[in-house]
């Protein structure tokens, strides 16, 4: 069976139609309740390039290469040292003649898009500076779990305006959901995201709001997320960032200005004590744990899309359905940010 993602990166949900993002949500929802996938990646190898820490990324795209009958080769850092012992270009071009696909975790957006342009081999997107697009297809996952629904579902993302945020402007723009962008002044998403998520938007949708008022934010929401004030990479700036992103912290004064029915999710890790109180993070408004299992249901169904009907192994029903007249680009990635 074909699908719309089949041999195709991804490397941010712009990267994706509204009904093929439907449908690869689907696909793990079902696959969560147990339905079988198949082993669309018998026989194949995909590496995965972290050169940031990961915990839940690592572990879930591992296993769930590995369910699905593939074989992970995870390279960090201190080994492949890309753009120092080798450019960006020869390390993908070595790769694409070992591996069936690339899982990659690195800060520079450009180099994602480097990796990808001299790889015929299909890359993912396990985050980088700019976006974080796996995290938030999970959460959409949960976000229809906890509230019944994507389009409409109102979510309020206080903190930084970075990678996590980036992907919920354009998950937003495409599923119709009613976000809130609350951050302190100086953190705002960036303004071609913004852009971005409004033309995902079908003509008519309301647009994301992107406000420093929390009040604002916390009022009408279904959903409170938040993500650290100090991403990887930025712990130089850590005391200034405490300062600043203070009085944003999700706490129980905060929550008790959200609707009853609010439920609070984070992308963890979570800096305890900053953006989020242990009270909260641990209350029972809190579906954090049950968020970071949803990062595997999503990407063994990623994974699926891609990798269907690449060796003909995959069992019937376990791809996505082909859209009609699929004639984009295979890289329809936007560039940085
Ligand atoms: N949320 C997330 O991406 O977690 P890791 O950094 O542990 O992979
Ligand atoms: N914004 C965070 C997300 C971690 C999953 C970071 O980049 O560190």
């Amino acid at each position: 069976m074909e699908s719309r993602l089949q041999g195709r990166d991804f490397l941010s949900i712009a990267d994706l139609d509204a009904a093929t993002c439907e449908s690869l949500l689907a696909l793990a929802a079902r696959q969560k309740r147990g339905e079988d996938p198949g082993r669309p990646l018998h026989g194949r190898t995909v590496a995965m390039i972290f050169l940031r820490p990961s915990n839940r990324t690592r572990v879930s795209f591992e296993v769930a290469i590995h369910r699905l009958g593939g074989h992970p080769v995870a390279l960090f850092d201190r080994e492949i040292e890309m753009g120092r012992r080798e450019s960006v270009a020869d390390v993908a071009r070595i790769l694409d003649r070992f591996v069936d696909g690339l899982v990659a975790r690195i800060p520079s957006h450009r180099d994602l898009l480097g990796l990808a342009e001299h790889m015929r081999a299909p890359v993912i997107n396990a985050m980088t500076d700019a976006s974080h697009p796996c995290q938030v297809l999970a959460d959409c996952l949960t976000l229809e779990e906890v509230t019944g629904r994507i389009a409409g579902a109102r979510v309020a993302f206080i903190g930084d305006g970075n990678n996590v945020c980036h992907s919920w402007i354009e998950a937003a723009g495409l599923l119709g959901i009613a976000l809130t962008v609350v951050t302190p002044r100086g953190y705002e998403p960036h303004p071609q995201v913004v852009d971005r998520g409004a033309r995902l938007a079908p003509k008519g949708a309301p647009p994301v709001r992107v406000t420093d008022d929390l009040r604002l934010g916390v009022a009408d929401a279904d959903v409170v997320y938040t993500d650290v004030w100090t991403s990887m990479g930025q712990e130089g700036e850590h005391e200034r960032r405490r300062e600043d992103f203070g009085p944003y912290q999700v706490n129980a004064e905060l929550l008790a200005q959200a609707p009853a029915h609010a439920r609070v999710m984070h992308c963890l890790p979570a800096h305890r004590g900053e953006e989020i109180t242990d009270e909260v993070l641990d209350g029972p408004r809190s579906v954090v744990f049950a968020q970071a299992e949803n990062r595997l249901w999503v990407q063994q169904a990623l994974l699926c899309a891609i990798f269907a009907g690449r060796d003909g192994r995959v069992q019937a029903g376990a791809g996505l359905p082909a859209p009609e007249g699929d004639g984009g680009a295979r890289r329809a990635a936007p560039g940085p940010p």
